[in-house]
């Protein structure tokens, strides 16, 4: 029976249907522009608009839609890595409300609570401190997002995050040295940390691809579709244009070389005795020509490009691949 995964981008939303599992036979690839630059409706407006743009992608398209599948932005969760003496089981149990209280910007009444204990010391060692991972999630956006999508008769059979879709894209084995995962989008940069087959830390950055082309436009005096245009075909080519568009777009990619540092000195801090060697990008502002090839020589590290279909048959697109990871991660899974 075949799957359809649902990614609503702020730039694009992008909808895959395939035969689920780890070799994802590929029916149909669908993407379209999304008009309303916003991929988390909160108010009544944004929740009929983003509705009605997936309905009719969906109706139209006569996509199938028993086994849908969502993933939604890091932005709705508050994930948080805490060090605490040793507990049981029953004694975390009952301490970890207050932790996350302590951790966890959400308001209780709105908090939905998950934890795995990710290191937990030999037994009589008391001072060596447990490591727990909390996830937390605001159940109101969560449920206001699956009714618009329970009012077009669709009741969502999975609903996780970006990168756990994408890390599942990746099949990342936890005897690979660390990786850290970049997932660039319109709005949103992921920085993902994976090592010993455990996610590390997660953070966003916000200002990504959008940002890049709003720059373009006011420095160069161009419309949106021009600046898209130059961006996609100079990026950061300093023979193009005069070097141009290179100039403009720097400042903007900079930062986000400065994220990327930000998140190797932080993982430094926490192994000290390993090193963080190596980098798989992901999303659509990843294919900024010149992009990958400036922050490897800036920060001096391998990066490579995730290759969201390598395991897939069927309909596999041959352009623009990379803002298809976290679909093709939600195919992936097996239920
Ligand atoms: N070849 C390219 N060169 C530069 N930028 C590109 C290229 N192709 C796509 N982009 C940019 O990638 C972005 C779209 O990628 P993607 O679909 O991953 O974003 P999104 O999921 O809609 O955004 P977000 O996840 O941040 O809400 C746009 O900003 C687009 O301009
Ligand atoms: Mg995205």
């Amino acid at each position: 029976m075949p799957a359809t995964a649902i990614d609503i981008g702020t730039y694009a939303v992008k909808v895959i249907t395939a035969d689920p599992g780890k070799q994802p036979n590929i029916h149909r690839v669908v993407e379209v522009i999304n008009p309303f630059g916003t991929s988390l409706p909160t108010d009544d407006l944004q929740i009929e608009q983003i509705g009605e743009l997936v309905n009719n992608l969906i109706f139209d398209n006569k996509i199938p839609h028993n086994d849908v599948r969502l993933s939604l932005p890091e932005s709705m969760v508050s994930s948080k890595i805490i060090s605490i003496p040793p507990l049981t089981d029953a004694e975390l149990a009952s301490a970890i409300g207050w932790q996350a209280e302590q951790h966890i910007p959400i308001q209780k009444e709105d908090l939905s609570l998950q934890y795995r204990i990710l290191f937990r010391p030999e037994k009589g060692d008391t001072q060596t401190p447990m490591r727990v991972l909390l996830i937390g999630t605001r159940k109101s956006i969560v449920e206001k997002y699956v009714n618009m999508f329970i009012s077009m008769g669709i009741e969502p059979t999975i609903l996780e995050t970006h990168v756990l879709s994408i890390l599942r894209s990746l099949d990342i084995t936890p005897e690979e040295p660390p990786t850290m995962v970049l997932n660039m989008g319109a709005t949103n940069m992921d920085v993902a940390v994976v090592f010993k087959g455990e996610i590390q830390f997660v953070f966003t950055h916000t200002g990504v691809g959008a940002l890049l082309t709003k720059t373009l436009q006011q420095i160069l005096g161009l419309d949106l579709q021009q600046a898209e245009q130059y961006k996609r075909s100079y990026g950061l080519d300093p023979n193009q244009f005069e070097g141009r568009v290179r100039n403009a777009l720097l400042p903007t990619v900079n930062t986000l070389v400065s994220e990327i540092q930000k998140a190797q000195r932080y993982f430094v801090s926490q192994f000290p005795q390993h090193k963080l060697s190596r980098i798989v990008v992901t999303g659509g502002s990843s294919q900024l020509p010149g992009l990958v090839e400036h922050i490897s020589e800036t920060l001096g590290i391998e990066i490579l490009f995730a290759a969201p279909f390598a395991t897939a048959t069927g309909e596999v697109p041959t352009e623009n691949q990379q803002t298809l990871s976290v679909c093709l991660g939600l195919l992936m899974r097996e239920v």
